[in-house]
């Protein structure tokens, strides 16, 4: 029996590219360009299965394609916003993500952006680059310390947790949270966490507000202009999950008129665009979406596709099946 035939959007961890060609009749983006619809569509037509990223956008127009070979996308990320799951499912696509492998480095990258931002790492960095620094001085980039203040996390799931568990034991942080459904104390571990019924309530309380939810649907610009104004004067917001979550013309104008005191973001409305008025605002660390991009994480994710794929191709239900 010939073997499915794959394709891989975009490159992927070496190891997990030879794994996917011992198995499977694998496809490599060789360039790594970024996919256009049209490309995406060609894919679906000609593929078993198609191994998408986040820099694909699987809208409703791309998945209408005519006679589609394709029976599975198996996403590499946990995140799968960028897929219309409905879309897929009318067209009977199987679609799987990657969660779990990528819980600790994603807690570990917000916490970087909000040391970076309550200690001005960015600022000194680029001071120092530029020749600008003259010298150790008592009042010279004096930021805000961790310890002692009050964390908000948006969406208390796995890496939700982890923020929280990392701030509080490392940190000696307190940490509000809201989460769509409730969650026993027992399932928090060791971490004295307080489940408030509002986003809002946390964002009374908050100096630091981490966003931890899924991007996309009635998430979609949930920190909005009223969202932002309801945040404490001074706090910080943090988005290590998906950039539209966030308006970014309502943080600009929140971080323009000094209402917030900063913002780290890893992830963006329109990526690889960023807002112009972000990049113009010194109090605010800006990444290109690192939250998973460490060479363990980014092998297990992989591995994680080529379990959905094995799985699927046998016949039986992937382990990470979300459509
Ligand atoms: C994820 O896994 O969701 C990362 O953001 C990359 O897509």
């Amino acid at each position: 029996m010939s073997r499915p035939r794959i394709l891989l959007t975009r490159r992927w961890p070496e190891a997990v590219e030879r794994r996917l060609g011992e198995l499977f009749d694998t496809t490599l983006n060789t360039d790594d360009h970024r996919m256009s619809a049209d490309e995406l569509r060609a894919a679906l037509r000609d593929y078993d299965a198609v191994l998408p990223t986040v820099s694909d956008r699987l809208d409703s127009a791309v998945l209408a394609v005519e006679a589609p070979r394709a029976r599975i996308l198996a996403n590499y990320g946990v995140g799968y916003s960028h897929i219309d799951i409905e879309a897929a499912r009318a067209r009977g696509l199987v679609v799987t993500n990657t969660p779990g492998v990528l819980t600790d480095c994603t807690a570990d990258l917000a916490l970087t952006l909000m040391l970076m931002v309550a200690r001005r790492a960015g600022e000194g960095e680029r001071e120092i680059r530029a020749g600008r620094w003259t010298g150790w001085r008592p009042t010279h980039l004096v930021g805000t310390r961790l310890g002692g203040k009050t964390l908000g996390i948006i969406g208390m799931g796995r890496i939700g947790q982890a923020v929280a568990l990392r701030a509080q034991h490392g940190f000696g942080m307190k940490v509000v949270f809201q989460n769509r459904s409730r969650l026993a104390p027992e399932r928090l571990g060791t971490l004295q966490a307080t489940q408030l019924e509002r986003v809002e309530d946390v964002l009374a309380q908050a100096d630091f507000v981490s966003l931890h939810c899924p991007g996309g649907g009635a998430n979609r610009h949930l920190m909005n202009a009223a969202r932002l104004a309801a945040m404490k004067p001074g706090a910080f917001l943090i988005n290590t999950a998906r950039g539209d979550v966030v308006d970014e013309a309502a943080l600009v104008e929140a971080l323009q008129q000094g209402r917030l005191a900063g913002a780290g973001l890893d992830v963006f409305e329109d990526e690889p665009r960023v807002h112009p008025g972000l990049l113009a605002l010194e109090n605010v660390v800006l990444l290109p979406h690192l939250g998973s991009a460490t060479r363990e994480t980014r092998e297990a994710m992989g591995m994680r596709v080529v379990d959905n794929l094995v799985a699927f191709f046998d016949g039986r239900q992937p382990p990470d099946q979300v459509g």
